[in-house]
């Protein structure tokens, strides 16, 4: 190979003052300040605020941002119409995908300034929730609830869920959640996301690119796969049983490895905090002797235990379907992909890498009907 490594492992295409990640020491940043402190201290809304514009709010700032989110949720009349006509049968990952791409198509001249991306960023951050909640409610037969704008990003999307307000340490963990998933420099969707964008097309192209990106099993995806693992194992005494076999038949364990941490996730450190506290007693049991035969066996290849791995046993405390919970990272990620794609446009440059060609040249032409 010239250059970089496969899956440009290491590979750095620009400077960002966005995030940091230690992936060594298992330490996280973003705009300098510590995740483990901002999933204590804040809330979805502020590390957005934190994450486009570079500062914390001011009080004020704060209440107006909110505000502002809280009045973008409505969804339009044709969306809606839109939503009950996705086949049910849709993973709800292509359904925000469509969704979104059709938002763009009310509202998608092309995103210059960051300006104008963060003015779109803070509709389509708003509407994402509201989006997933009712499809969820229509796929269920239930009638769509209409957005609150009291509540929090995260309370809100709980109550458009399940039709009641959530209790506070159910809007706690999904704040937490859409925290940790916020912004995670340039993995796999935030790069699809900032390609699109250095072409200069519109900020719903490169969303929706996003989203198809996030939604692979080896990115957003390991979520659903990590939890639907622990229900298959069943029970605590079939884990060991179960990681030989699937050592054996070289499968992945879902939730564990990853490219840039080589020991364990700060935020799988935090989700798992709120899986021991909320989560069912079976699956974190599973869970944790699960997690003890990863480190044991897979630390010495640098293979720990990533965001996914624990963040489905919370989701699943608050009744949500293991479908949505990419979805989820998707609600959270939107943060991060508008904060890099008004970084990089701000500065733009095409991106365009190449591949070292392997294949043959000079071949000669045969006419079809002589081969
Ligand atoms: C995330 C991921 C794609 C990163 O992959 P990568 O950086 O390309 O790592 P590699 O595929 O080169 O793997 C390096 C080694 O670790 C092993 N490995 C990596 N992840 C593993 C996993 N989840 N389970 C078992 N083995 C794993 C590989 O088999 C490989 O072993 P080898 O050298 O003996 O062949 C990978 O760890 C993975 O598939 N994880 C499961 C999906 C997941 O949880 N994704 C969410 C990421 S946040």
């Amino acid at each position: 190979m010239v250059n970089s490594g496969k899956g440009l492992e290491n590979v750095y295409i620009d400077q960002s003052s966005i995030c940091y990640i230690d992936g060594f020491g298992g330490k996280l940043y973003y705009r300098g300040y510590s995740i483990e402190e901002l999933a204590e201290m804040s809330s979805f809304e502020e590390v957005t605020f934190l994450l486009w514009y570079g500062e914390l709010p001011t009080k004020k700032e704060l209440e107006e941002f909110s505000k502002e989110l809280a009045r973008s949720r409505k969804l339009p009349e044709e969306l809606l119409d839109l939503l009950y006509r996705i086949p049910k049968t849709a993973h709800p990952m292509g359904a925000l995908r469509t969704a979104v791409s059709f938002l763009g198509n009310l509202n998608g001249e092309p995103s210059a300034t960051p300006e104008d991306v963060f003015r779109k960023g803070i509709s389509v951050t708003a509407k994402i929730p509201v989006i997933v909640a009712t499809l969820y409610r229509i796929k269920n037969g239930l009638d769509p609830i209409e957005p609150s704008t009291k509540l929090s990003h995260a309370a809100n999307f709980l109550y458009m869920l399940h039709g009641e307000k959530p209790p506070k340490e159910w809007e706690k963990a999904m704040d937490v959640a859409l925290i940790l998933y916020a912004e995670h420099e340039i993995n796999a969707s935030t790069l699809t996301v900032m390609t699109v964008g250095s072409t200069l097309s519109d900020y719903y192209s490169a969303i929706v690119a996003g989203i198809g990106a996030l939604k692979g099993p080896l990115h957003g995806g390991a979520v659903e796969g990590a939890i639907r693992q622990f229900m298959e194992i069943g029970s605590p005494e079939k884990v060991e049983e179960w990681f030989f076999n699937a050592l054996k038949e070289k499968r992945r364990i879902m939730g564990a490895g990853h490219r840039v941490y080589k020991t364990y996730d700060p935020r799988a450190k935090v989700f798992k905090k709120y899986a021991r506290l909320l989560g069912d007693k079976t699956l974190y049991e599973i869970a944790e002797r699960l997690e003890r035969l990863v480190l044991e066996h897979l630390g010495k290849k640098g293979v720990s235990i990533n965001v996914d791995y624990w963040s489905g046993i919370v989701f699943h405390a608050m009744g949500i379907p293991i479908e949505l919970y990419t979805t989820i990272f998707a609600m959270g990620r939107i943060a991060g992909w508008t904060a890099h794609l008004a970084e990089y446009i701000s500065h733009n440059r095409l991106i365009r890498p190449r591949l070292q060609y392997v294949g043959e040249i000079g071949k000669k032409y045969v006419p079809v009907e002589m081969r």
